[in-house]
């Protein structure tokens, strides 16, 4: 009795819908997608800062490995990349990174990850752009633990191609279009993806969180 009536106190609602639509599917697939992640007006804020700085010739080609390994290889992905600095950043940029923050804290929370420090970029496809299947960790090698790609497309159809490809637990694919406002997130050790061929420009803002180094 009484532990019912404390039951119906405690405002549980928000808890156990992050659980399903966050946890849940993270705990059962290790990825999540969730389609409005941020609203219209911060899509389009977002997606006109990025263009902005490409336009002031701040992304650079995007390259493969870390540090001595580093290296260009127009084979395996055709990108361009701007990395943010989310200080100093207008109201939006303050919006969306406290939306990440709010994630990266629901997850340690609930799966004890250790997500620590995190970084992002804006990057962006032109037409025929695409980035070869990959994970964005090697396993072991204890670095990135949770990325998050959050799309900047609006009006995006299947005819524009771009499409996220993840390979399932069970070796099939989901193509997950790049539509504005949708935010995959994944363990960055375990799921293998895809940047389909894009024929439209296609952009994003893409993070990884990390763990105490
Ligand atoms: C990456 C990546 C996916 C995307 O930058 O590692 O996989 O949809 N990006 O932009
Ligand atoms: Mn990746």
């Amino acid at each position: 009795m009484l532990i019912s009536a404390v039951n119906t106190r405690i405002p549980r609602v928000s808890f156990s819908e992050a659980h399903m639509n966050i946890i849940d599917p993270l705990v059962d697939e290790h990825f999540v997608v969730l389609t409005d992640f941020i609203t219209p007006s911060m899509c389009t804020a977002l997606l006109n800062e990025a263009e902005h700085k490409f336009n002031q010739n701040k992304f650079k080609p995007a390259g493969i490995g870390r540090n001595e390994d580093f290296h260009y290889s127009e084979m395996r992905r055709s990108d361009y990349t701007y990395w943010l600095n989310f200080q100093n950043q207008n109201k939006y940029f303050t919006e969306v990174y406290q939306k990440f923050q709010n994630l990266k804290n629901l997850i340690n929370k609930e799966l004890f990850l250790g997500l620590f420090t995190e970084e992002f970029h804006f990057a962006f496809y032109p037409p025929g752009g695409f980035y070869e299947s990959h994970t964005d960790s090697f396993r072991g090698s204890k670095n990135r633990l949770f990325s998050v790609v959050l799309f900047l497309n609006e009006g995006w159809n299947e005819s524009d191609g771009g499409a996220l490809r993840l390979t399932k637990k069970d070796g099939s694919s989901l193509y997950i279009l790049p539509k504005s406002g949708t935010l995959v997130g994944f363990l960055s050790e375990e799921v293998e993806h895809e940047v389909c061929l894009t024929y439209r420009n296609r952009w994003s803002l893409t993070g990884w969180f990390r763990c105490r180094e």
